[in-house]
C-alpha cells in the first residue's frame, strides 16, 4: 500500500513527477475535473487546521471526488478513548483514501500500519508534515525556478515546527542546497532531522539579520505555542523574530519569503505587499500538490511503500517522549531503530539512548 507518512516515502523522481502533474493541473484544470469521480477522501483532523484540511477537501472536490470529514478532537470516538488503530480500521471501510492530523507524534505510522486504503499524514505533533513540504517545493520551484543550488534560511521554531523537519528532509536531497537554520538556542532543530542526510550543508545561527543577505529562500515559521510544556518559556521566546520591511532591505531582490501559515506576528503585515512575499500563493500551490498526491496514491495503491534505508528495528528500549504514540495507544509495543549508532523511537524518532 502506498502511504505518505514521511516526505522520504517519496523518491526525488516522484517529487519531480508530482511537481510536473501539479503544473499540468494548473495549466489544464478541466482535464482533471472528473479524475476522482466515484472516489471518497476522509479528512480526520484531531488538531486545529484551516489550510491543510480545507486544501485536501478542495483538492478532492476539484478532482470530482467526495469528502467526509472529522474536524476537532472532541467530535469523534477519539474523545471516548478509541485508539487510532481502531479508528483507522473503521474509516478504511468508508473511503478510498485518508488524510489525518493528530497531536501525537508517531500517530501517522500507527495509522498507516492499520489502514487498508492509502493513508496521508497531514501532521503528527511536532514530528512531520510532508504535504506542507509538497506545497513548499512547488512554491520554490515555480517562484525561484529550481530546487537545487539554493541557500535556504529557515527561521523561528525549528524544534517543534514539523513543516521544518519535513522541508529539510526533502531539500537536502537536491544538489548544492545550503541551509541556514535561524532560531533561539532553545528552539534548535532536533538531531534526528539531520541524520543520514548525505547532502546539504547546515549553518546554525541566532541572527536573522546576519543571515539575510545570503538567502535565496527565507522560510519563516510560527513559534508553536501549543507544544511548549511551560508557558513562561513560550512568553520569553514568542517574539524572537519579526520580519519587517526594514529587515528586508539587505535581502536579495530575487529572494522569496515562504511561511506555512498561520502567521501570528512573525511577519509584519507590511511585508505582504513586497513582491518577494509568496506565502499566500503557497497555499494555492498546496491545493495543486495535494491534487497530484491524491491522484498518485489512488493510482498506486497496490504498490508497496518505498523501503526505508537499513534501519535495524529492536524492541528492548522504551520511548520516554510524553507525546509519543507509544505513551497512549493500547498495547502498542515500543520499537526502536538503530541509525548511525543512535537509538531512536521508531514512531517519533526521539533519542532513546545515545
Ligand atoms: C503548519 C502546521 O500545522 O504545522 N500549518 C499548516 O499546516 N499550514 C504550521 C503551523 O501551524 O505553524
Amino acid at each position: 500500500m502506498r502511504n505518505l507518512i514521511d516526505i522520504l516515502d517519496l523518491s526525488v523522481e516522484e517529487l519531480d513527477e508530482l511537481i510536473k502533474v501539479a503544473s499540468d493541473i494548473i495549466d489544464n484544470p478541466s482535464k482533471y475535473a472528473k479524475a476522482c469521480e466515484g472516489k471518497q477522501l476522509a479528512t480526520l483532523f484531531f488538531e486545529p487546521s484551516t489550510r491543510t484540511r480545507m486544501s485536501f477537501e478542495s483538492a478532492m472536490n476539484y478532482l470530482g471526488g467526495k469528502v467526509i470529514t472529522v474536524a476537532g478532537a472532541n467530535t469523534s470516538s477519539a474523545a471516548k478513548g478509541e485508539s487510532i488503530a481502531d479508528t483507522i480500521k473503521v474509516v478504511s471501510n468508508y473511503v478510498d483514501i485518508i488524510a489525518m492530523r493528530h497531536r501525537i507524534e508517531g500517530a501517522a505510522l500507527v495509522a498507516a500500519n492499520n489502514t487498508t486504503v492509502p493513508f496521508i499524514n497531514a501532521g503528527d505533533g511536532g514530528h512531520f508534515h510532508p504535504t506542507q513540504t509538497l506545497a513548499d517545493l512547488l512554491t520554490i520551484y515555480r517562484e525561484s525556478g529550481r530546487l537545487d543550488n539554493l541557500t535556504v534560511g529557515i527561521c523561528g521554531d525549528l524544534k517543534y515546527g514539523r513543516t521544518v523537519h519535513s522541508l529539510i528532509a526533502a531539500m537536502s536531497r537536491y544538489e548544492n542546497v545550503k541551509f541556514v537554520l535561524i532560531s533561539p538556542e532553545e528552539l534548535k532543530c532536533p538531531e534526528y532531522v539531520f541524520e543520514g542526510k548525505d547532502r546539504g550543508s547546515f549553518e546554525v545561527t541566532t541572527s536573522l539579520e546576519e543571515a539575510m543577505p545570503k538567502l535565496d529562500i527565507l522560510y519563516m515559521t510560527r513559534i508553536q505555542k501549543e507544544r511548549f510544556t511551560d508557558e513562561a518559556t513560550y512568553e520569553r521566546l514568542k517574539d524572537s523574530y519579526i520580519l519587517t520591511p526594514e529587515k528586508l532591505l539587505s535581502a536579495k531582490p530575487e529572494m522569496r519569503i515562504l511561511h506555512p501559515l498561520p502567521r501570528v506576528n512573525e511577519i509584519s503585515v507590511a511585508v505582504d505587499d513586497d513582491p518577494r512575499a509568496v506565502y499566500f500563493k503557497q497555499t494555492l500551490y498546496g491545493r495543486y500538490m495535494r491534487m497530484a498526491l491524491i491522484l498518485k496514491l489512488l493510482k498506486e495503491k497496490d504498490l508497496p511503500d518505498i523501503e526505508r534505508e537499513n534501519d535495524v528495528v529492536v524492541d528492548k528500549y522504551k520511548c520516554t517522549n510524553p507525546v509519543c504514540i507509544t505513551s497512549c495507544e493500547q498495547e502498542l509495543k515500543h520499537k526502536a531503530i538503530v541509525r548511525n549508532g543512535k537509538v531512536r523511537c521508531l514512531y517519533c524518532e526521539h533519542d532513546i539512548k545515545s
